[in-house]
């Protein structure tokens, strides 16, 4: 029995950089969710063939069973579900791409802890298996605002935990393993026999799964196909809180990995996923690469991989991301795309054959094999990388600063700060800005100052407001953002770039390289007087 229920419609749906995300407390309110679903499909509709899954944080399961019920409620004829609700955000990709499918709903909230008092988030990806651009997001929105009823299919939960196609209503629900069309998809796109060879030699490897969702992916992928020692992948087990942790692969977060790689007995490559499985962070023995490089590094040996043998189409990175890879693609002569921050702007220029490389500064690395950022990908592609090259990390890295300069690099995120207290920071540096292009700051003179914004060349939508940029006139920067992912108060990010031509001065650590440009922005957003804070939440 469909039934139709009123819904009293909710004022705070806007999408963030990567769909919605609330408290888990948030979504359970009467509606809420609901709300939500009906708008997407109401706006992206009609919807015939849709996928669904999430990185099984806590209540992926009570919302995965009502989204089938509203599916089958609104004339969607087959959803594809993985085993037990779970699908990594680039499986979920990977999956709607390979079955054909209008679109999919991917539940997660990322990096962002989870359990009962943490964060749950949905998105909904288009047919390109892409997450929808910002008109559709808009129109979501606007919809979600005056919604006036929503319907929904009387029926039981189904039981998700085996393969296999069951009916609900009218509606068939295809249950597949989560892994498979992924793991296929890696194997078509890497060089598995090197790689293979690699990770069966005295290579040693640690993955750090985080009890997040990559944790079977990896389990199948690096140890059961590519033959890597069992115990490779470590906090293998999803769980529904992801340990209690905060699954972000970065410094700060992965710190049990970090001790592990940061160590004199440390193995010669590390690497960590988060908690949906697009992020990846990489490091060598008692090596850290910053995801900037790390972007520049596989572009300049993208033909490794036998699926980029005949080179690259083009690349592209988000506005905050350095300027490292602009260098690579100026070498290899292909077209470069500063983009503002968040995966759905890639999609179009994907989609039109214009790159084929994609990445951003938070950690995020992807292709046009899907389309959404892919951890697992990003580290299959170094351990590709290293099996041809057949030398450490560091090296790679070190040789690479050697022939094209060093940006030094880094991210300061101030974490839940007080609302107020970050706005009023911007528009105190928005204030700024035409006194002071042309100032002398220290070393550095003020070149450009301006509140990025976006035309996307495909199909020239404007995107304003994406980031207030200092540009100075030797090619540093600071970049000031509000993030567009927490939930709690407001999250500064703080971007700080210098490039560095001199190869006998590239192996400074970069926090000691950039301290200048760090003092200038304290000082220009007053951001210890405004906030109360004296360090960074976490520093990449
Ligand atoms: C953050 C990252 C951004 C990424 C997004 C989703 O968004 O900065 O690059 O695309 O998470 O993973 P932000 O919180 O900065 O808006
Ligand atoms: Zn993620």
């Amino acid at each position: 029995m469909i039934h139709s229920h009123s819904s009293p419609s909710f004022s705070d749906q806007r999408p963030g950089t990567s769909g919605l995300r609330k408290k888990v407390k948030h979504f359970q309110q009467q509606h809420y969710l609901e709300n939500f679903v009906q708008s997407v499909l109401n706006v992206v509709g009609p919807v015939k063939k849709m996928v669904l899954g999430g990185d099984g944080r806590y209540f992926n399961d009570t919302a995965i069973q009502i989204i089938l019920r509203m599916a089958a409620a609104n004339g969607v004829q087959e959803v594809i579900v993985g085993q037990s609700g779970i699908l990594s955000t680039p499986a979920a990709s990977c999956v709607i791409r390979k079955y054909q499918a209008d679109g999919g709903f991917i539940l997660s909230a990322s990096h962002n802890p989870a359990g009962p008092d943490e964060d749950f988030g949905i998105k909904y990806n288009m047919g390109n298996g892409g997450p929808a651009p910002e008109k559709v997001t808009e129109a979501i929105y606007a919809a979600t605002t005056n919604l006036e009823h929503y319907t929904l299919l009387e029926a039981d939960d189904i039981n998700l935990n085996n393969q296999g196609t069951v009916t609900l209503g009218d509606m068939q629900v295809q249950i597949i393993d989560a892994v498979a069309d992924y793991a296929e998809l890696m194997q078509s796109f890497f060089d598995f026999k090197a790689i293979g060879s690699l990770l069966k030699s005295d290579f040693r490897m640690k993955f750090d799964a985080m009890h997040a969702v990559t944790g079977p992916y990896a389990k199948v992928i690096l140890e059961d196909i590519l033959g890597a020692a069992k115990g490779t992948v470590m906090n293998a087990i999803p769980l529904s809180d992801f340990g209690g942790g905060h699954p972000d692969p970065n410094l700060t977060y992965a710190k049990e990995l970090v001790d592990i790689m940061f160590n004199e007995n440390a193995p010669d490559f590390g690497a960590a996923s988060d908690g949906d499985g697009d992020r990846n962070m990489i490091l060598g023995n008692n090596f850290f690469v910053n995801p900037s490089d790390s972007l520049a590094v596989i572009a300049a040996n993208a033909t490794c991989a036998p699926a980029c043998a005949d080179g690259l189409k083009g690349i592209a990175r988000s506005m905050p991301t350095s300027a490292a890879v602009d260098r690579v693609a100026e070498k290899l002569g292909v077209e470069c795309f500063e983009t503002p921050t968040g995966w759905k702007f890639f999609g179009n220029l994907m989609d039109a054959g214009r790159v084929s490389l994609c990445g951003e500064e938070s950690f995020g690395t992807g292709s046009d094999h899907v389309r959404e950022k892919d951890g697992l990908w990003a580290v299959l592609f170094w351990l590709n990388i290293l099996a041809v090259r057949q030398t450490s990390v560091q090296n790679i890295m070190m040789d690479h600063w050697k022939e094209y300069g060093r940006n030094y690099y880094s991210r300061h995120d101030y974490e839940a700060v007080d609302s107020q207290a970050a706005t009023d920071l911007m528009t105190h540096l928005r204030a700024q800005f035409t006194s002071l292009v042309g100032q002398t700051l220290g070393r550095y003179t003020v070149a450009v100052c301006d509140d990025f914004s976006y035309t996307d060349p495909i199909d020239q939508s404007v995107s304003t407001g994406q980031g207030l940029r200092i540009l100075f006139d030797d090619g540093s920067r600071i970049v000031f953002r509000l993030s567009g992912t927490g939930t709690q108060g407001a999250t500064i990010r703080i971007y700080l770039e210098s490039y560095e031509a001199d190869a006998s001065r590239c192996n400074q650590d970069a926090q000691d390289a950039l301290s200048d440009l760090i003092d200038i922005a304290m000082q220009l957003s007053q951001l210890k007087e405004r906030t109360g804070r004296t360090q960074p939440t976490v520093i990449t």
